[in-house]
């Protein structure tokens, strides 16, 4: 997938303090070395991220936890036998000595062991942390493929690893661990009911004491044509409607059957949570780029596999104009 000579050629670009983008299994991720302020700077600057919003840093394994966090609970430790290397995000209390461009100037730091090979190699070959956000410009769709990658940043990201399309296609589960009770901050993959299971106690409901995570701002993982979010028998009215107006209308429905109307683009999202999570953002990235007035989606269904899902497609309709479909 990506030779030894690739990987190597990353880490000189990491040891310089440039960037490196990378797979991992969620989505592709924009890394810097996570000790070295002046590269962690280029990462915000390339997002065009606010200095507020802190950093995941990849850890070749959990050995390397207490290079980054202190007072690591007992549920870290289960946390990590049981979804590490994996798509899961841990928030500790963070060492001194890191970087206040990693935490946000929180008393916190997020911590992930990515399965994907390629992550692996690059983090067992680098040997340190790699403070790494989404592969995307701030508040845009995350990038699920190498081309997604270039796509938002050119030429200014040196070194982009090509390691296919990620396999799970949305963000990493966050939870922390940094208070009196765990809480989930991000939905992913890795569902609440997973982990209630795994540590055998049940989480708090994110509130005010818990750090603050702006992935979970209300306007994120948007395209730039506006996104509704809706049922099934609404999406077709509102097509119907919105063409016969000379509207160009685009779709991510579930349902293969595509109405016959002028100016509408259609896309059936996969049946089951995993194949919709991974095609999710290529799929919004297609319709984005179809050059249409609105993009409709279909609610999915009402369970906990799809509730990253769901939690996602909401950011990313969040503050989008309603049509006039009158
Ligand atoms: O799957 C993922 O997590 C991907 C891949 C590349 O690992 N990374 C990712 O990073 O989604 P990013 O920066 O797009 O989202 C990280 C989220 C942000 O919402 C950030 O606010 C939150 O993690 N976060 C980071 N450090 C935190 C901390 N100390 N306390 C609370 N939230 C934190
Ligand atoms: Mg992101």
């Amino acid at each position: 997938m990506v030779s030894d000579r690739e990987i190597k050629n990353a880490v000189a670009v990491l040891r310089a303090g440039g960037l490196v983008a990378f797979p991992t299994e969620t989505v592709y991720g924009l890394g810097a070395d996570a000790s070295n302020p002046e590269a962690l700077k280029k990462v915000f600057a390339a997002k065009g991220r606010p200095h507020d919003h802190p950093l995941i840093v990849h850890i070749a394994d959990a050995v390397q936890l207490a290079n980054w966090a202190r007072d690591i609970p007992p549920q870290a430790g289960k946390l990590a036998r049981k979804f590490w290397p994996g798509p899961l995000t841990i928030i500790l209390r963070r060492a001194a000595s890191v970087s206040d461009l990693v935490t946000g100037g929180q008393d916190t730091v997020a911590l992930r062991v990515p399965s994907h090979p390629v992550a692996q190699a690059l983090l067992r070959a680098f040997g340190g942390g790699i403070a790494a956000p989404s592969a995307n410009r701030f508040g845009r769709v995350s990038a699920t493929t190498a081309a997604h990658v270039r796509s938002e940043f050119g030429d200014t990201v040196e070194c982009v690893l090509d390691g296919g399309a990620a396999d799970v296609g949305i963000e990493s589960t966050i939870i922390d661990l940094s208070g009196d009770q765990p809480a989930l901050l991000r939905p992913g993959w890795i569902t609440a009911q997973q982990l209630q299971d795994a540590l055998g106690m049940p989480l708090a409901a994110p509130g005010s004491a818990s750090p603050r995570a702006p992935g979970t701002l209300a306007k994120h993982y948007a395209p730039q044509t506006p996104l509704l979010m809706m049922e099934a028998d609404l999406l077709l009215e509102l097509a119907a409607s919105l063409t016969r107006q000379g509207k160009r209308v685009a779709a991510l429905a579930r349902s293969a059957h595509q109405p016959l109307l002028p100016g509408l683009t259609w896309i059936a999202g996969p049946a089951d949570a995993a194949s919709y999570a991974h095609d999710l953002y290529d799929n919004l990235r297609k319709l984005d780029a179809a050059g249409c007035d609105t993009i409709l989606v279909e609610v999915p269904p009402q369970e906990a596999a799809w509730a990253a899902i769901t939690d996602r497609l909401a950011r990313a309709a969040a503050g989008s104009p309603a049509p006039d479909a009158t």
